[in-house]
């Protein structure tokens, strides 16, 4: 189905979505092995990245020649911890198939001069061509990337401050509330709405206001993913439960 410009596929199973998503992504590496790949962190990819990681198991496709770029960061974690997404990475998909860790990044959280790293995250992207493949969840406050409900559309890889719905969402990840940082880096919208395609996964009931909005409500910077809309090639795939208000 097509609503607002946007390409909606409706699954039965997570399963159904995690394959259909590593599809795509499979069928975008095939065609260009030299792809940009934008990744995301959460729970919503996971059974994707374990598809991903039986396809490069079975030979069907290699990360030896992509670049990935992640979507956000936490400021404050060091690549080694455990809750940072730079591990979550690792744990999930690059310690399981051939990429080189030299090919894929993620903003540093703990980088000297944050600003400049923003600057540098966005330079590197657009020195590799930028993003030809985007892989987004979606928050429940319709956040992509950690670009939060706000007044404004921010076009270039900045700091935020996370909102209180995100840090109750993400807290069950930390084993003390006090341990989990407020502030991130991200992507902006504009990083992302460069991106030549964008594939939207999204699972459960908790999602579905997010998605109705996403999909049905206006452009506004209250609702980021409405952005999506005037993007010219952004597949959704959603179970039942997140469309259910579509
Ligand atoms: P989730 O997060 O996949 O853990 O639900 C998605 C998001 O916040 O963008």
């Amino acid at each position: 189905m097509i609503k607002n410009n946007l390409n909606i596929h409706i699954f039965n199973n997570s399963e159904q979505i995690a394959k259909a998503a590593a599809a795509i992504v499979t069928e975008q590496v095939l065609s260009n092995p030299n792809l940009v790949l934008g990744l995301a962190t959460g729970a919503t990819p996971l059974e994707m990245y374990s598809e991903l990681i039986n396809l490069y198991k079975k030979g069907v496709l290699s990360f030896s020649n992509i670049k990935t770029f992640n979507l956000d960061e936490y400021i404050g974690l060091s690549k080694k911890h455990p809750q940072s997404y730079y591990q979550y990475m690792v744990n999930n998909l690059f310690s399981h198939v051939d990429i080189s860790l030299d090919n894929a990044y993620l903003p540093n959280g703990l980088a000297k001069d944050l600003e400049q790293e923003c600057k540098n995250y966005e330079n590197m992207i657009s020195a590799a061509g930028g993003i030809d493949l985007q892989i987004l969840g979606i928050g429940r406050n319709g956040h992509i990337g950690f670009n939060e409900p706000s007044n404004i559309f921010q076009t270039r890889t900045h700091i935020v401050e996370l909102s209180e719905d995100t840090l109750k969402a993400n807290a069950y990840l930390f084993d003390n509330n006090k341990d989990m940082p407020h502030t991130a880096i991200t992507m902006g919208i504009g990083t992302i709405a460069r991106a030549k395609r964008i594939l939207l996964i999204a699972k459960g009931v908790s999602k579905a206001e997010a998605i109705a909005k996403m999909i049905n409500g206006n452009i506004d910077p209250y609702n980021q993913a409405s952005i999506l809309q005037i993007h010219p090639n952004v597949t959704v795939l959603l179970d039942r439960d997140a469309a259910s208000q579509i």
